[in-house]
């Protein structure tokens, strides 16, 4: 793991399943890591070099840089971060949400033009992509700053150049899910061979060279053909599809709840991290 030439000190607000990992990429790049969260018994999960607290104060008064990883609730959020003002007037404070408005965040901090989202995935120690979304506020110090910390902790941050809702992944993400679902709801392939489509071929290649390169490596005259073909035909559903509703609504979440399109048993999960984990080795070195 790269160490930062120039160690700082950062807080990380929220101990939780993001917090947790985010807290362990910086201080794996050698930053002097605080952690806060209101519950003690999150903070005790974390590893002995991450100092912990309960009191926001103490992780963020003198802080260089805070990476919020708390409840996604804007009313929350914006709580924290007016005390943040109060605390401290020059750290960077940078968002992990997924979904609130980024200049609503903004606005809580003064000055907004320190704010940024810097939002990481799940595992957030294992994935390399953090995205880098201004606020209309944002300073471009502010995001040249971020790139360059999260670079340093052998990251591969993509900056955007402005926020929209659920960012470029999560947008793409969705794309595909709805598709996915629509295919299986009219029975055209089963939920497991729907996976094997996307790890045998379509995710492999799309590891290896990204959609865009997919496209040129293909001929665009191919892929105007295929998507003037195809676009017209695609599912538009504008609502969660029916089997992720009824899968909530019996309270079969995946994993966590050990069923939810497949029938889950913790060690197999595991092997699908940690198969997860050797890809984006091998593809990134980390
Ligand atoms: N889970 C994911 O896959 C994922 C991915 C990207 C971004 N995010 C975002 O990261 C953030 C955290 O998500 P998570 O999955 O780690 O949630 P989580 O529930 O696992 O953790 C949140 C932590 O914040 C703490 N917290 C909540 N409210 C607080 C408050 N008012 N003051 C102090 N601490 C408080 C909780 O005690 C908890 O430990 C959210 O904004 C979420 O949208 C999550």
């Amino acid at each position: 793991m790269p160490t930062d030439p120039n160690p700082l000190r950062i807080a990380v607000l929220g101990a939780g399943q993001m917090g947790a990992g985010m807290a362990q990429v910086v201080a794996d790049a050698g930053h002097t890591v605080v952690s806060w969260d209101v519950r003690p018994d999150a903070l005790a999960k974390l590893d002995a070099r991450i100092r912990t607290t309960t009191h926001l104060n103490e992780a963020v008064v003198g802080a260089d840089l805070v990476l919020e990883a708390i409840a996604e609730d804007l009313a929350i959020k914006q709580e924290v971060y007016r005390r943040i003002s109060a605390l401290n007037a020059t750290c960077i404070v940078a968002s992990n949400t997924s979904s609130l408005p980024a200049e609503q965040l903004a606005a809580a901090l003064e000055p907004a033009s320190r704010f940024a989202i810097a939002h990481f995935f799940n595992p957030a120690a294992v994935v390399p992509l953090v995205e880098i979304v201004p606020a209309p506020q944002t300073s471009p110090e502010t995001l040249q700053k971020l790139k360059e910390v999260m670079e340093r902790a052998g990251k591969l941050p993509v900056v955007l150049n402005r926020a929209v809702p659920g960012f470029v992944a999560n947008r793409l993400q969705a794309a595909l899910y709805r598709e996915a679902y629509a295919l299986a709801a009219e029975g055209v392939a089963s939920p497991q061979d729907i996976d094997l489509v996307v790890r045998a071929g379509l995710g492999s290649r799309w590891a290896a060279a990204g959609p865009m390169m997919v496209t040129d490596l293909g001929g665009m005259d191919i892929w105007k053909a295929v998507t003037g073909q195809l676009f017209p035909l695609l599912a538009a559903d504008r609502t969660t599809p029916q089997a992720i509703e009824e899968a909530v609504r019996r309270g079969d979440l995946g994993s966590k709840t050990g069923r939810g399109i497949y029938e889950h048993d913790p060690e197999e999960d595991q092997r699908v991290k940690d198969r997860m984990a050797a890809h984006f080795k091998l593809e990134f070195g980390q």
